[in-house]
């Protein structure tokens, strides 16, 4: 009897293990993301593949001019616009010891942080484990699989896989917010997202409107502000911006309505406008996700996660980059590497109740200091210590401490002066350390045409 039962324990501990035996693993996406999880499961021998729906790798940093659909009907993913440079120095967008040139300038041009990505995917060999216009449609638990099912965009051909894991790296900046304004119907100019601006020359001599006052509000502000006649920003950002904005800028709360010739603010204000930008941000936005998942999945955000990636019902589908206020690179990186230990059985996640236990607590103090369950997914100030459970849980290299540190001084800059942020430059002395200089004109190759 004894025997038998010890048997039969054998048995049963090989079904729950069963997924970790080779595991096969599908990542969605070839952005960052999934670039990096290619890599890091490569290297650990794990086997994997990668469905990319576009004909392309390097997901929103590859700028392209179109804006709408593609050829082949399917919405254009990227929101690059020509002039973007990035907007956090360079040493905190470094992926896993693979240098950024020193030759590039502390911020670099999108053509140059693109290339760097591609150098990346070539040098690590992936590009061979990519399945380009390869559109995942749908991705289902059935039983103790991951069914994924997807389409060869040209020949409308499907296939169905299974899977033990599923990475999903489709990236969160590609579906605009909206907002809802009343009269929006009335108004005779145009009016676009900032997902589909791509270059201020259209706003030449206009009176341009930019809603919101993000990262996107900003940088397009004074991208477009070199050429407009006005620009109005509108915002209730409560951050103290100290640039010296330009005379023709001028500053609006929120919009109360539109009429046919302009727009009138909520303080009583009225302003003529011929167009309108809004960056009002994103939407997250997992069409291809089934309820099986047991995720709960709203335009604002993804619940439960376990680290900001786990799914807490299904732990075998982790989520990418879903983290806000963070050196976003730098964190899809080490989430690369924490997902594929996790795979490889390097460690083993706490129970599903003790993850739950431990999300439930953070969305309790969102709750009790009255905040959206949006924020569930800001890092901000916790951003070092993020890097430090993952590490201590995983036994991944540790994202240095210097990162989260460059991150912080770099928000004190563009408080400064948006004009003048990217003219620092940053240099990682040790895993703590770092110096500050101001780059010279000849350090630097300025980019032609920003604003900045
Ligand atoms: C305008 C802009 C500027 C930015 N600037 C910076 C910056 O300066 N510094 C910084 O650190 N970060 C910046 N970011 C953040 C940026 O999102 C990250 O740097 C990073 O590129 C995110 O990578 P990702 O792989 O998660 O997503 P993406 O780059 O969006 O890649 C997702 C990929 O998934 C594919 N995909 C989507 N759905 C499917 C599907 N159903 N089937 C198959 N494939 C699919 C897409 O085609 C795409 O290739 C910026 C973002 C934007 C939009
Ligand atoms: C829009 O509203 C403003 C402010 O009330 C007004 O001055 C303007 O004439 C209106 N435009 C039209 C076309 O009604
Ligand atoms: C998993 O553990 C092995 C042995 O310690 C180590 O060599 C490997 O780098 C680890 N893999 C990851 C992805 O952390
Ligand atoms: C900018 O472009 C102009 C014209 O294309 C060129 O003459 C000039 O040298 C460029 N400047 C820099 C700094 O690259």
């Amino acid at each position: 009897m004894i025997k038998y039962l010890s048997i039969l324990c054998v048995t049963l501990h090989l079904n729950t293990m069963a997924a970790n035996v080779n595991p096969r693993v599908c990542i969605i996406g070839a952005g960052i993301a999934g670039l990096t999880s290619a890599r890091y499961l490569k290297e650990e021998g794990i086997h994997f593949n990668v469905l990319e729906a576009t004909k392309y790798i390097g997901g929103t940093w590859r700028y392209e001019q179109r804006v709408g659909n593609d050829e082949y009907g399917l919405p254009i993913h990227t929101s690059m616009y020509k002039h973007l440079r990035t907007n956090l120095p360079k040493a905190t967008m470094e992926l896993h010891g693979f240098p950024i040139p020193k030759e590039y300038p502390s911020f670099p041009t999108r053509e140059m942080f693109y290339d760097y990505i591609k150098a990346y995917a070539k040098y690590y060999d992936v590009e061979k484990y990519i399945k380009l216009l390869h559109n995942v449609m749908h991705v289902r638990r059935v039983e103790n699989k991951w069914k994924v099912k997807y389409k060869h965009i040209p020949s409308e051909t499907e296939y169905e896989e299974d899977y033990d894991f599923v990475i999903v790296g489709s990236g969160h900046h590609s579906k605009p917010n909206y907002p809802n304004i009343e009269g929006e119907n009335l108004f005779k100019g145009t009016i676009i997202h900032s997902h589909d601006y791509r270059v201020p020359d259209p706003y030449k001599h206009r009176k341009v409107l930019i809603v919101g006052a993000g990262p996107s509000g900003m940088d397009i502000s004074l991208d477009v502000a070199e050429v407009s006649k006005t620009l109005v920003h509108s915002h209730h950002s409560k951050v103290n911006f100290r640039t010296p904005f330009p005379s023709h800028y001028i500053q609006k709360p929120d919009i109360k309505k539109f009429n046919e010739t302009g727009v009138i603010f909520v303080d009583g204000t009225f302003e003529e406008i011929d167009d309108v930008i809004y960056c009002t941000g994103y939407q997250y936005d997992y069409p291809f996700i089934h309820e099986s998942s047991g995720l709960t999945i709203s335009p604002h955000s993804v619940t439960p996660l376990y680290k900001y990636m786990v799914n807490i019902n299904q732990p075998s589908m982790i989520f990418m980059g879903l983290v806000v206020r963070a050196c976003l690179v730098v964190a899809l990186d080490a989430q690369a590497r924490y997902t594929t230990a996790l795979i490889k059985g390097n460690f083993t996640l706490p129970s599903q109740k003790e993850m739950l236990n431990e999300w439930q607590h953070s969305v309790d103090v969102l709750r009790s200091n009255g905040r959206p369950l949006s924020h569930i997914h800001l890092l901000a100030e916790k951003e070092d210590q993020y890097y430090e459970e993952l590490t201590k849980q995983s036994g991944i290299d540790r994202v240095p401490p210097v990162m989260f540190k460059i991150r912080a001084l770099d928000t004190q800059a563009k408080l400064d002066n948006l004009y003048t942020y990217r003219n620092y430059v940053y240099t990682v002395i040790d895993n703590e350390n770092f110096v500050r200089n101001l780059e010279t004109e000849s350090s630097s190759k300025k980019n032609n045409g920003t604003a900045i």
